[in-house]
């Protein structure tokens, strides 16, 4: 122990040293360099983002070459001065004055553990006393950075805020293109690309809450070609921020590209009294030199390792009553649906919207958000019984909550409408009935956090909740925050992140899904305090393989909720299959089911749990894209390569189309594997040409094997183990 320490200490030391004698700031991954550095002005400046360099000495020829010093890549410039773009701080002084100029002050490094070191850069401002403090976050294995910025200051009152960018990145290349990701409700993550031009590209939401619903936090940029599965320069980029964000991608004059993560400035000029810090949201990125297929493997291995809770744990396979019940249940039909949960072999039953409000009962969508004790005609013992019940059926209770929001017909309401966010002197616009609670107000967080701690105290048995969020903020106004209105976006998403905090720290291992009307918050923020996220309502199996395609780039499969339902009417062979690709679960009437879809989908739930490790923790390989031909195959493999699972998904093929065998990725190529497809129907024979052969890793990914058929909506799963 004693030893390891001096050895940690030697080593900061050392880098401090170099970096000190040789005024760069390296900041590196097993593959990647960020490289910094202190210009003769004292300012800093980015020398270098790409593929890390081999050799330790090429780093000094930053300092010698005037081409790359000329370039003025300030690492994070404040607005009016001489940089004409997009800045990363904007500040009005309390004397009115809008400039900034930071220069380097020191720096720490600081080995986090053997794999993560954290970089902090001090700037300030000779003429006014700003401090901004840079962090960079380097994970060495997993080859992401996470970077974010704390804006502090000593003058005699309170600054104003206009930019606070995350970080800031630079790119020189002839050709830059980007790919977003956009939609709606039940249309989420529809990737669509362009090349940027000279000006700015801004990819942003002011939705307040739900405020992923038509643009997602994340983005990919192919750097000098468009962006591939496999090939070429990528950085993919995602922003920790359950609010509004704002990604500007702006092209300068002489063809540089400047990328700038941060919280929305929208409506947004943030008041900072001296002595506090102004923690800007967290930016998380990778580099890939084969394409965006490494990279999401990379932010998936990181996200389990380091950012999502309970990021290398289990996760329960459900059955949920919304799809199948909606409003109109009691007691005695979730009682049945426990039991069906039992029969199916899942490991909980979630109940859904509808189990509370009294005087204004939540029989639909119009009323009694906010007042969260189980309605007694539907409960009249409460949701005690359902507790019970699931325990004795051998399986975990979750329930679903909707805390942030308030119903106008609602117990609540009539008692704190201050508390909601509204303008009482214009026309209410209610988004699906309802109202945003007003986080800013720590009355309001303590009444959130109180929704949970009460049901866990009273029912310690409740081992999962489903947190929605079904509206964005309307009518902007806060009458807690009175002539600080332009704080409420920001300050709102901070109270939100109070009250998970507090959740967190008391209920450390409560299972808990982030849903916002589907897949409205998707953020690695809010994944510090979820197990995982409920992508999208639409579980139309077809438009469930782009969906899951879409947030597979960022997310691993151990986030991604993915139910069988009745939306679509294929068979339930290929719905179950869909969703076997994540985190399996059922919201459909089981007993619905013929006697073979039921033996169907026993089994499924059998080869999901046995297989798990491998869904849920491996690594994801997109083989062939539905956006690209009529057909879909995605495949995980095993850490150590002994096993794989390979989806094979027909959508709509064409008649007589020519089918090509499909390529295999991230085998062994030295082992033999055996293929055999399983999730078959009952008395169902295998059609698959390689059913029960064996190949070697080899000839699987270099040849590759038939898996696709023009039946539409048609599916295969491969299990594939090592000899
Ligand atoms: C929206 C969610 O996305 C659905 O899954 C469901 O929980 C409803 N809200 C309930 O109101």
């Amino acid at each position: 122990m004693k030893k390891q320490l001096i050895i940690f200490l030697l080593c900061l030391i050392t880098l401090q040293l170099q970096a000190l004698d040789r005024r760069i700031i390296r900041i590196s991954t097993a593959s990647t360099d960020l490289i910094l550095q202190i210009g003769t002005n004292g300012r800093l400046y980015q020398s270098y983002l790409g593929p890390r360099l081999i050799n330790e000495t090429d780093i000094n020829h930053f300092l010698n070459d005037e081409t790359i010093s000329a370039c003025k890549w300030e690492a994070y410039p404040g607005s009016g001065m001489e940089d004409y773009f997009e800045p990363a701080l904007g500040i009005t002084h309390s004397d009115g004055n809008m400039t900034t100029l930071l220069k380097y002050i020191s720096q720490e490094i600081h080995l986090i553990d053997s794999n993560t070191t954290e970089t902090i850069i001090v700037l300030q401002d000779e003429v006014y006393p700003i401090e901004v403090k840079l962090h960079y976050m380097a994970f060495a294995k997993e080859n992401v950075i996470k970077s974010w910025s704390e804006i502090s200051h000593q003058e005699k009152k309170s600054i104003t805020l206009f930019r606070y960018a995350s970080t800031m990145l630079y790119f020189q290349n002839p050709h830059y293109f980007l790919t977003e990701f956009s939609g709606d409700w039940a249309n989420e993550v529809n990737m669509t690309s362009q090349e940027l031009q000279f000006g700015k590209k801004i990819l942003d939401t002011k939705l307040g809450s739900r405020s992923a619903m038509h643009t997602q936090p994340f983005f990919q940029l192919g750097i000098g070609h468009p962006v591939t599965e496999n090939e070429g320069l990528v950085l993919v980029g995602t922003i920790g921020w359950t609010g509004n964000f704002r990604f500007t991608f702006e092209v300068d004059n002489i063809g540089n590209l400047r990328v700038v993560p941060s919280i929305n400035p929208y409506a947004s000029h943030y008041e900072l009294l001296p002595g506090k810090i102004f923690k800007t949201s967290e930016f998380i990125f990778t580099l890939s030199e084969n394409g965006v297929g490494r990279a999401s493997r990379q932010l998936h291995d990181w996200a389990r390792r380091y950012q999502v809770k309970n990021g290398l744990g289990e996760r329960l396979t459900l059955l949920n009553n919304w799809e199948n019940t909606g409003f109109n249940f009691d007691e005695k039909i979730l009682l049945n649906l426990i039991k069906e949960a039992q029969h199916l072999g899942v490991d909980m039953f979630l109940l859904d919207d509808g189990w509370f409000g009294n005087n204004y009962p939540r029989n639909n969508d119009r009323a009694g958000l906010g007042d969260w004790e189980p309605m007694t005609s539907k409960l009249p013992n409460g949701i005690a019984p359902l507790i019970d019940g699931a325990e004795k059926s051998g399986i975990k209770f979750g329930i679903w909550i909707e805390p942030e929001m308030i119903n106008p017909k609602s117990d609540l309401f009539k008692k704190h409408p201050e508390w909601a966010i509204h303008q009482s002197n214009r026309e209410p616009y209610y988004y699906r009935n309802q109202l945003v609670l007003d986080m800013s107000n720590p009355k309001v967080q303590d009444y959130v956090y109180n929704i949970v701690d009460h049901l866990m105290t009273r029912h310690p048995g409740i081992a999962f909740f489903k947190w929605d969020c079904n509206s964005p903020i309307t009518n902007i106004y806060s009458p807690y925050l009175k002539n600080k209105q332009s704080q409420l976006y920001i300050d709102h998403a901070r109270g939100v992140y109070t009250v998970w905090e507090r959740i967190k720290e008391k209920y450390p291992d409560l299972s808990m899904m982030l849903c916002a009307g589907g897949g409205g918050r998707c953020d690695y923020e809010a994944l510090k305090y979820f197990t995982e996220f409920w992508p999208s309502d639409d579980t139309d199996p077809v438009e469930r393989i782009f969906i899951q395609w879409g947030f597979s780039q960022i997310f691993p499969s151990q986030v991604l909720c993915a139910h069988v339902t009745s939306w679509g009417k294929q068979s339930i062979k290929f719905r179950t299959d869909v969703a076997m690709m994540c985190k399996l679960g059922f919201d459909i009437s089981i007993s619905s089911l013929t006697p073979d879809e039921q033996t169907f989908c026993q089994e499924a739930v059998k080869n999901f749990k046995r297989l798990s490790p491998i869904i849920l923790q491996g690594d994801l390989y997109r083989l062939v894209s539905p956006y690209k031909t009529n057909h879909a195959a995605v495949m995980h493999v095993g850490k150590d390569q002994q096993q794989a699972i390979l989806y094979a998904y027909d959508l709509y093929p064409r008649f007589g189309e020519s089918l090509i065998p499909v390529k295999l990725q991230g085998l062994d190529p030295t082992k033999n594997y055996k293929i055999e497809e399983i999730n078959l129907m009952p008395r169902r024979r295998s059609s698959l040409k390689a059913q029960g052969k064996t190949y070697s890793g080899d000839y699987l990914m270099k040849v590759g094997i038939e898996v696709f058929t023009t039946n539409k909506t048609h599916s295969r799963i491969l299990e594939i183990t090592a000899l």
